[in-house]
């Protein structure tokens, strides 16, 4: 049986090609999609996306999981992919205080290395991943969620063992390995105003210090009402006006409860699961869905009205069925927080986000209408 594609329910286009004067449309991709067992998923993006990101296979922890020992398989089948599907392949991410294996940070007596042990080690794996794909990979996150939520340095290893200069050490490496490859700082939360002013004066360093910085990675993490469009807006055209390219590398809309304080992408945290957290379990209702759509319209029509400061908007995941926030920050949760459902096919959303290419302005819904003015 030839493989259905899913196709847009009320328009004869795609994402790719509804955006193609504006910016990339990408997805964040996993195994099942880029080693095409999941065919019908490997199609949509085909068919949907112009770039992919890797969403786990090229941290630290999967790709040099022991000192000496690299694992590229995976990483390899993924930019074999990309290049195949001549689709804008990024690189994420290369310095992370995630998801990096304990020895990289201790010596043989568990007790952390000196400066100049880990700057060697952290050469050593960008020169060694980064140099592998290079001319491959447009463009790398080198530095990830370098920022707590105060905009103050996190306290991470990194910079614990080498200080501050650790991230000017990254980009550093990045460009010795590859100087052709676009080099990004990508975070989440960089709306809120502490964030901002952190990530501005951390840009603004690097910067003076001749570093070689292309873009900042806004990840957007997003629920359907935080944050503000008019906080989204502010972020793009802060970071725009430091000369760099403004990107939406991981978005999301949450349509679930918040088991926190605050919007959040702190991959650390962690809620029980408890009455109320999970209401959609046996789908999302009409009222809900159209609320997506509007969101989606409206963060849209924002990202059209920066369209030449913004060079991606990158989903963090193809289907719902694929969405991180199915487990985070509680487990076992049925979430709704992308295009496509989870038999692949586009869902209100997508036509809204369609139509704010063709030009059509997004209104305020009453209920029962449609996301969007004819
Ligand atoms: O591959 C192993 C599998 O072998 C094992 O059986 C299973 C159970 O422990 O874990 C699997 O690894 C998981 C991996 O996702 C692949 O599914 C890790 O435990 C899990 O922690 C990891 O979560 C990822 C998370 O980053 C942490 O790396 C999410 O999928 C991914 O969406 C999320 O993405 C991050 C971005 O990289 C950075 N920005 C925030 C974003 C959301 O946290």
């Amino acid at each position: 049986m030839g493989i259905v594609l899913a196709t847009a329910s009320c328009a004869q286009t795609t994402l790719k090609e509804a955006f193609k004067n504006d910016f990339l449309i990408g997805a964040a991709v996993s195994p099942a999609q880029f080693c095409e067992s999941n065919q019908v998923e490997a199609a949509l993006v085909k068919a949907q996306f112009n770039s992919i990101s890797p969403e786990n296979v090229m941290k630290w922890e999967v790709i040099h999981p022991e000192p000496g020992q690299y694992d590229f398989a995976l990483a390899d089948r993924y930019v074999e992919f990309g290049v195949t599907n001549q689709l804008a392949i990024i690189g994420h991410n290369l310095i992370w205080h995630s998801q990096t294996p304990d020895w990289v940070f201790r010596d043989a007596k568990s007790n952390y290395v000196d400066r100049d042990t880990l700057l060697a080690r952290m050469r050593e794996h960008i020169f060694a991943v980064a140099g592998r794909y290079r001319g491959k990979i447009i463009g790398w996150d080198v530095v990830n969620e370098a920022l707590a939520d105060n905009g103050t340095l996190r306290d991470s290893p990194w910079r614990k063992i080498i200080g501050d200069d650790y991230i000017a050490k990254a980009f550093e490496f990045a460009h010795e390995a590859d100087p052709q490859a676009e080099l990004y700082y990508n975070d989440f939360s960089l709306e809120n105003e502490p964030k901002q002013a952190g990530a501005v004066a951390l840009i603004k360093n690097l910067q003076a210090a001749g570093v070689k910085i292309c873009g900042v990675g806004l990840q957007g993490h997003y629920s359907l009402e935080k944050p503000t469009l008019q906080k989204i807006d502010k972020a793009i055209s802060t970071f725009a006006k430091l000369g760099l390219k403004v990107m939406v590398t991981e978005l999301d809309v949450n349509v679930l409860p918040s088991p926190g304080h605050a919007l959040s992408a702190e991959v650390s945290e962690r809620y029980r699961m408890s009455a109320g957290l999970n209401p959609y379990t046996n789908g999302l209702p009409a009222d809900v869905q159209q609320q997506l759509a509007q969101r989606y319209a409206d963060l849209f029509s924002i990202f059209l009205k920066h369209r030449v400061s913004i060079s991606r908007v990158t989903f963090w995941g193809v289907t719902d069925g694929n969405s991180w926030l199915n487990d985070w920050p509680v487990q076992g949760r049925t979430n709704y927080p992308l295009l496509f459902n989870r038999e692949s096919k586009p869902k209100p959303a997508f036509d809204a986000v369609l139509k704010t290419a063709q030009g059509k302005t997004a209104i305020k819904l009453s209920a029962g209408e449609s996301a969007l003015a004819r």
